[in-house]
């Protein structure tokens, strides 16, 4: 096209204008490739924005004070359930209030919305284990005014599954607050997963034991009467359970089920007591512990304002995993600013365990009988430093959240020689640790159950969690149905599924 004027153009004027076109087009091309750079990045940020720093304005809106109602009833109830009564439980009962509807203010994350289908269990599997009676036909309390209460103290550590099963049941009414990651679905083959409501934390905690030699513990019966039910279903039958969610987050619960239930995704805390096979990073979803010791509010703390350099509180001698809890504690005994307790925290206890958090600059996580404990997030509720020897630790939401940003990870080879971890500690100067310490502040409401859920806090970041394992279950799902159309050889009960030898 350049040289169609004909034979009278010289060949120098041909290539000028070869190379004027060819100049224009690159210019274009890369006019163009750097529109779509910028659009690109912006959309970034905007995607950052929305989900790692939520907007604070928004999150103000549903801040406690101005637009929760309080409810009589719901606290008392709270008050006489708590076995140890300590203060958590107050704080717990001013968390469980109704929301006063606001008009629906929008602040819904973008992208991310799980459909749930969940199971009409019988109460039973959940409020009735808060000693909670149905009226009328729903095997549900109406969240809008009464709201079972959640034992205290300890029970609270592993009380996941009743802030998550809260958020499902809320989602249901149109003046729900709109910062919902879940909605329920009411036909399963519209739901992203299958929500299987069984408290078992709350079963393990209250009912495995003090039953009599030879008798089936209850936490037990539940367990066989809820493999029954499910493995009954249609949809466990569909799927045989690649798309469905269990709560198993004390590392105790669902000891019996787990083993036939162990297609279904779990919600755990760490996986110190699973065979690799029967839950594994790829499938499972690591789930926070409600930490036990109150937020440390308006902390005006700095580094030379805490006294204490490393805190520990716990049991010394454990089995398991446990064992460097001794070989830590003989060598940090002679250090003057490092303070190492025994005992656990409960009753006065989280009250000692608050303040020590608070007056230390770093706190130490120690693997014990497994490799998690809420000690961890109860640091981070303190802005104490974690100081964590646990090589199998699993940490919540990991794929979002860089842990080393405000954490140090000492591997327990490591941690057990002589004066390595107190030099490494006593290294990390004031700028260093200061910088961690605000980064806790930022993350801290990662770690935060409320009920009705807020954006980006513990509840809505499981949630999220649990949505980016939904891709990997379709895929499963579909591997898995290329022959449904063979014809049957074996009959598709659970019988037919062994414990995988190999998952992956
Ligand atoms: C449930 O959803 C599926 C797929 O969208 C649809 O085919 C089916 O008819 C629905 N069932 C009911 C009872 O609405
Ligand atoms: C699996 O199949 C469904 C249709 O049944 C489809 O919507 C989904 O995208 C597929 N999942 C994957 C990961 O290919």
């Amino acid at each position: 096209m350049a040289g169609g004027n004909g034979a009278s153009t010289s060949p120098f004027k041909v290539v000028s204008r070869k190379s004027l076109l060819l100049f224009f087009t690159m210019t274009s091309v890369l006019f163009f490739m750097s529109w779509f750079f910028v659009l690109r990045s912006t959309s970034h940020v905007q995607f950052i924005g929305s989900t790692l720093l939520p907007n604070s304005k928004l999150l103000s809106t549903f801040d406690d004070s101005k637009s929760r109602m309080q409810k009589p009833g719901v606290e008392s109830s709270f008050g006489n359930r708590a076995t140890p009564v300590d203060s958590e439980d107050v704080e717990v009962a001013s968390e469980i209030k109704v929301v006063k509807q606001d008009g629906g203010k929008c602040n819904r994350n973008d992208g991310l919305v799980l459909k749930v289908f969940m199971y009409d269990l019988p109460p039973e599997f959940h409020f009735g284990l808060l000693d909670w009676k149905p009226s009328g036909n729903s095997v549900w309390p109406d969240v809008r005014s009464n709201i079972p209460g959640y034992p205290g103290g300890l029970n609270l550590q592993h009380s996941i599954e009743f802030w998550l099963t809260l958020d499902i049941l809320a989602s249901e009414f149109l003046n729900a607050p709109k910062a919902k990651t879940v909605i329920r679905v009411k036909n399963s083959s519209e739901a992203d997963i299958i929500f299987v409501p069984f408290f078992s934390s709350l079963s393990y905690n209250r009912f495995a034991k003090g039953t009599s030699p030879g008798k089936k513990s209850r936490n037990k019966i539940l367990q066989v009467k809820l493999v029954k039910y499910l493995t009954a279903q249609e949809e466990w039958k569909r799927s045989e359970g690649k798309d469905h969610l269990i709560l198993a987050h004390h590392p105790n619960s669902m000891m019996d089920a787990r083993m036939k239930l162990w297609p279904a995704t779990f919600i755990l805390s760490d996986f110190g007591r699973y065979p690799a096979n029967i839950a594994n990073v790829e499938k499972d979803v690591i789930a926070p512990y409600k930490h036990l010791i109150t937020s440390y509010v308006n902390d005006n703390s700095d580094f030379d304002s805490r006294p204490t350099l490393l805190y520990f509180q716990g049991a010394i001698y454990r089995k398991d995993g446990g064992l460097a809890r001794q070989e830590l504690f003989y060598l940090l005994k002679g250090e003057k600013d490092v303070h190492f307790s025994f005992g656990s925290i409960q009753k006065d206890g989280i009250k000692k365990a608050s303040e020590g958090m608070r007056a230390s600059k770093f706190c130490l996580n120690i693997a014990g009988d497994t490799p998690s404990s809420n000690r961890l997030f109860d640091a981070i509720a303190s802005h104490c430093v974690p100081v964590i020897i646990s090589d199998a630790i699993e940490l919540p939401y990991e794929d979002f959240i860089d842990y080393s940003e405000f954490c140090i990870f000492v591997r327990t080879s490591d941690a057990i020689k002589e004066d390595f971890l107190i030099n490494f500690i006593r290294g990390i100067g004031k700028e260093e640790w200061t910088r961690m310490w605000n980064k806790l502040k930022e993350v801290e409401h990662f770690f935060e159950f409320h009920f009705p859920s807020k954006e980006n806090d513990a509840v809505q970041m499981i949630w999220q969690a649990v949505a980016r394992k939904v891709p990997a279950m379709r895929l499963k799902l579909n591997r898995s149905g290329r022959y449904s159309r063979s014809p049957p050889v074996m009959d598709k009960g659970l019988k037919s599924i062994p414990a995988p030898k190999n998952f992956w």
